[in-house]
């Protein structure tokens, strides 16, 4: 059971907030903000409450202290959006941290410095968790894109901090995405893309027995053709995988679930942006396939036109690229525009659509990369189970 943020007291106490402020940054500035805005609701409604919010996020992988990964950017981003003045503590556990920390006012935010400066938070060290834990009187989980970590920050300090609660992202993230996996609307449709099969191999056998259609792009598409004896030319094929792929395939037959591949590819002798784009049903040993073509896009969108359920996970090209980008961009459209409760994995997904005028209209748009792909594949994630009563 969790509880209700809005049942918790949160008037003049301290209340320690993990976010997933692991946002891209481009020459130190932020790319997209998409996960900052995400957690906004919950941080407003503390500080509503009268409560003092000292948030805490990693950002990146650093394995020590290192000012390319310092969360100053998102210290004057959240300046801006929330209207005052969010200082950034030196670092997230220590006496000068502990003043700060001590000496914020109700109705005021502190953010701390990334919390991946101290390896003991990947390795959920207690003596960690209970210095983050110091001063603080109420824990709140809004970082859904961490709760597959077991870390100090999203596990670990629980066992100190018993008022706890999920924030309302995570809410909404856990609401969505369990009304894929607890009696989903039927046709129930997964369209999956990215570079690898092996990314995506615990969420396909889980989906089998939930979906009755798989529509697969991306590079992990051509492993899957090369399982089928199907030429693939230069394709990146994950050669390795390619048993493992015949076994998905024979797997799907035997349930009946329909595997849609694509059949005919936007291919080029490289994947660069000034190379020689055609289309063709049979990849010629010289090029490569880079995007779905025309047809496959028809019969995908033909699928997605009946599905009341549809979950996407992974861009369908290599999309970074415009001449390679249309798969991604025709079958999210459609998707965003069609009538199924559509749920879209973060990551890469979410970062391609970003931007684009119809993207607001999917019915869910995950924070979580790792964490939506581990939640769908019917992974209890430690960050949500270490809020549970
Ligand atoms: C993510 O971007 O998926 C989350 O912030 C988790 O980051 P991590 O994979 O570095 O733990």
């Amino acid at each position: 059971m969790l509880t209700d943020l809005r049942s918790l007291n949160l008037k003049n106490r301290k209340v320690l907030v993990r976010c997933d402020f692991n946002v891209p940054l481009e020459n130190g500035a932020i790319a997209d903000a998409s996960r900052i805005d995400a957690s906004l609701q919950t941080i407003r409604y503390i500080l509503e409450q009268g409560g003092a919010a000292i948030l805490c996020s990693h950002l990146g992988r650093p394995k020590e202290r290192d000012v390319k990964y310092s969360l100053k950017p998102v210290a004057s981003y959240l300046s801006d959006k929330l209207g005052m003045k969010v200082a950034l503590a030196p670092d997230c556990i220590g006496d000068i941290t502990g003043r700060l920390v001590s000496a914020l006012a109700a109705g005021h935010a502190l953010l701390l410095e990334n919390l991946r400066f101290h390896p003991e938070e990947e390795t959920n060290d207690a003596d960690f968790a209970h210095e983050l834990a110091r001063g603080k009187e109420v824990y709140v989980n809004d970082a859904f894109g961490s709760a597959h970590r077991a870390h100090a920050s999203t596990v670990g300090v629980t066992r100190y901090l018993t008022e706890r609660a999920p924030g309302f992202l995570m809410m909404r993230e856990i609401e969505a995405l369990s009304a894929l996996t607890t009696n989903p609307e039927h046709p129930y449709i997964a369209i999956l893309g990215g570079a690898k099969v092996s990314d995506k191999i615990g969420v396909i056998r889980n989906l089998m027995t939930r979906v009755d259609v798989f529509l697969i792009g991306g590079a992990m598409a051509y492993t899957f053709l090369r399982a089928m004896g199907e030429a693939t030319g230069k394709s990146r094929v994950e050669e390795d995988k390619i048993g493992l792929a015949v076994e998905l395939l024979q797997a799907a037959r035997a349930r009946n679930v329909s595997f849609e591949l694509p059949s005919d590819h936007v291919v080029a002798a490289e994947p660069s942006a000034d190379a020689a784009v055609e289309v063709v049903t049979r990849i010629p040993e010289d090029k490569m396939g880079l995007d779905i073509g025309p047809q496959t896009i028809q019969r995908f969108i033909s699928h997605i036109a009946l599905a009341k359920t549809a979950v996407w996970n992974g861009p369908l090209g290599l999309f970074e690229i415009p001449a390679f980008a249309h798969g991604t961009m025709a079958i999210g459209q459609a998707l965003a525009g069609s009538a199924a409760k559509s749920v879209l994995g973060g990551g890469d997904t979410a970062a391609a659509v970003a931007g684009q005028p119809w993207a607001s209209r999917f019915w869910h748009i995950s924070t979580g990369g790792g964490a939506s792909l581990e939640f769908l594949e019917g992974i209890e994630l430690p960050g949500i189970k270490a809020l549970e009563k």
